[in-house]
């Protein structure tokens, strides 16, 4: 059975002082009970991670740490950038690989993608393995290529195994941050292409075991439909994780 993953990306938001204010009062709102049902993690920005860190750790929350991004070396000269030596230290579980914000504004392409699934796997943390389309390929009919294309390059070289483990989100490009989510039933049917793909990749187990998350303006007021669809295991969350009640909302329903 997959156990739903609720994770919240801040993206370039909340200082180090907001960070803590806003996991201190989601402590409240969803609690040991809750997490029981659904797994969530929280994505700050690298700059306040040492202080979510504390809070989770002090408060015995459950949440699992998570960062939105690293380099998959371990050190060097890559001025700017983050080892994913330093987040494991940290006791960072979940890092995004290749979020779309990441491809297009930065110029992540599929093969760096596959280093940093590759490392973050190496150091004992799990990827999150964003793909998704624009609105252009989606009108043009090649939503699956694109997507397919981005799991297949991003995967690639690991062990059916270590595919059962990590998690994949699907999050359309055009439906982020734009109020426009997928309909529950078009984000099911990309959701289940890829473990389609992924079994052809590694075969029936890992396509059981790997979790794949929706993206793209998920509230609490869709969330329950979109969980409900049977290759949906989750939800990466943009702006309504920033709000600790929204998030809490999305977090409860989330199962
Ligand atoms: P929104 O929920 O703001 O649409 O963002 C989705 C996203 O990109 C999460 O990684």
């Amino acid at each position: 059975m997959r156990k739903p993953l609720i994770s919240g990306n801040w993206k370039m938001n909340h200082n180090h002082f907001e960070a803590i204010q806003t996991v201190q009062k989601l402590a409240y709102l969803v609690g040991k009970h809750e997490l029981e049902a659904t797994d969530v993690s929280i994505h700050p920005p690298f700059t306040d991670i040492r202080s979510v860190q504390t809070v989770i750790d002090s408060d015995k929350l459950g949440y699992a740490l998570g960062a939105q991004h690293c380099h998959w070396d371990e050190k060097g000269a890559f001025t700017g950038e983050v080892s994913p030596v330093f987040l494991q230290k940290l006791g960072v579980q979940y890092v995004i690989a290749g979020h779309s914000e990441r491809r297009e504004i930065f110029g992540e392409t599929d093969e760096m993608v596959n280093k940093k699934v590759a490392s973050i796997q190496g150091h004992g943390m799990t990827p999150i393995l964003c793909c998704g389309e624009t609105l252009e390929e989606r009108e043009a009919g090649a939503t699956e290529s694109k997507v397919l294309g981005q799991i297949t390059a991003g995967l690639a070289g690991r062990t059916s195994q270590q595919i059962g483990a990590l998690v994949i989100a699907y999050e359309p490009i055009w439906a982020i941050g734009t109020g426009r989510s997928a309909t529950s039933d078009d984000a099911q049917q990309v959701c289940a292409a890829i473990r389609v793909c992924v079994a052809e990749i590694a075969g029936a187990e890992a396509a059981a075991n790997v979790r794949i998350q929706y993206g793209g303006s998920v509230k609490g007021s869709n969330i329950a439909e979109l969980i409900a669809m049977p290759d949906i295991d989750g939800a990466l969350v943009g702006g309504a994780s920033l709000d600790a009640d929204e998030f809490a909302r999305i977090c409860k329903l989330g199962r």
